[in-house]
């Protein structure tokens, strides 16, 4: 069986994750990795290793490369892996701008390669669940969506990083921590309109330079009412991470810590039953992350290339998503 090569740019939190399940996939194989942090060296002692991206890419020992590293290098690593004609993962957010997004995109039509974004909680069973229900109309109508992501990050989280919590290399907790629940908001209501938001730095002033605690009202394209709550302050841990659903035939609340557990549900003849337990978060250990659903993004790679699937969040999905952050963070900026 012919298998497929991967690299890795970037081997922080993230990116031995992706190694794990391309080392776990009878179809992946870890070809190279890199890191400008030398000692990473020893987390792959028997593959290739790279401190200069640039050097991995004309090795040309991999078909696919997974861009790990922060959030303001994903356009330009990733394009230039488009450029030389490799198939591209990039982790969320796809970048920190709608027109490097653009630029992203532009980069994969023009190689022909697969510009993939990671949006793992799609993969969450409650929430591919309720996208199910959605599509084939059994909740009828959504009239309200209340979303609230109440997490932890200490100040370890920002002291122990070079760009956790800089306005330009990380973009603010919408982009890094939120981005999946906008995600989400997207998947299941389409385009977003945002009409209001107030953001403020509650408990971070010295740690960060954005906010850490933002409120929001949007609307869906078919008029749902949206209101978006999220803070980084809660007390030693993360709290709830939820998308409540009121529609005509039905009220559905998907919950738990990070999107993994149906709360409360009464739909017209209808139970959500025998869910999936799913896969547990990311655990970081001074922090915990979203549903670790990255075996998923490999699998969907694989199968993409092999010609049995097709791309599940391209640049186009990831786009969208830095497009309502944007709008967010531009309503929010006028109050
Ligand atoms: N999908 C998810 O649930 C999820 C979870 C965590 C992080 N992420 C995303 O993954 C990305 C990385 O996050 P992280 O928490 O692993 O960050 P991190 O800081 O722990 O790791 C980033 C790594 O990139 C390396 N790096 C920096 N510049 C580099 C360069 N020029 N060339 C090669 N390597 C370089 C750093 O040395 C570091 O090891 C971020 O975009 C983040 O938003 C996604």
């Amino acid at each position: 069986m012919e298998r497929i090569k991967f690299a890795i740019i970037g081997l922080g939190r993230i990116g031995p994750r992706h190694a794990s399940h391309i080392l776990k996939h009878p179809k992946g194989l870890l070809s190279a990795v890199c890191d400008i942090d030398e000692s990473k060296r020893s987390l792959f002692p028997d593959t290739p290793f790279f401190t200069n991206y640039k050097e991995l890419l004309a090795a040309n020992t991999a078909e696919v490369i997974s861009v790990c590293s922060p959030n303001y290098l994903h356009a330009a690593m990733c394009i230039h892996c488009l450029q030389t004609g490799h198939h591209t993962i990039c982790e969320k957010p796809m970048a920190i701008s709608t027109k490097d997004c653009e630029l992203m995109i532009s980069a994969a039509l023009d190689a022909q390669r697969h510009l993939f974004v990671v949006k793992q909680n799609r993969y969450n069973p409650p929430v591919a669940e309720v996208k199910r229900l959605l599509e084939e109309n059994i909740l009828g109508k959504v009239y309200q969506v209340s979303i609230n992501c109440f997490w932890n990050r200490n100040e370890k989280y920002y002291t122990s990083s070079d760009w956790k919590g800089s306005k330009e290399k990380d973009g603010g907790c919408l982009y890094t921590q939120c981005s999946h629940f906008v995600d989400i908001m997207y998947f299941l209501f389409g385009n977003i309109k945002c009409h209001a938001g107030l953001v403020k730095n509650a408990g971070h002033q010295d740690l960060v330079e954005f906010e850490d605690s933002g409120t929001f009202v949007l609307e869906s394209e078919e008029g749902a009412l949206i209101n978006f709550n999220f803070s980084t302050c809660t007390f030693a841990q993360n709290m709830e991470g939820s998308i409540t659903i009121i529609a005509e035939k039905g009220t559905v609340k998907i919950g738990g810590q990070y999107l993994n557990t149906i709360d409360y549900q009464k739909i017209d003849n209808y139970e959500i039953a025998d869910l999936k337990d799913g896969a547990l978060c990311n655990d970081y250990g001074d922090y915990k992350g979203s549903m670790s659903n990255h075996d998923k993004v490999i699998e969907n790679v694989i199968a993409t290339i092999g010609g049995t699937a097709k791309n599940a969040t391209n640049g186009f999905q990831g786009m969208k998503v830095v497009e309502i952050i944007e709008s967010m963070y531009k309503v929010s900026a006028k109050r």
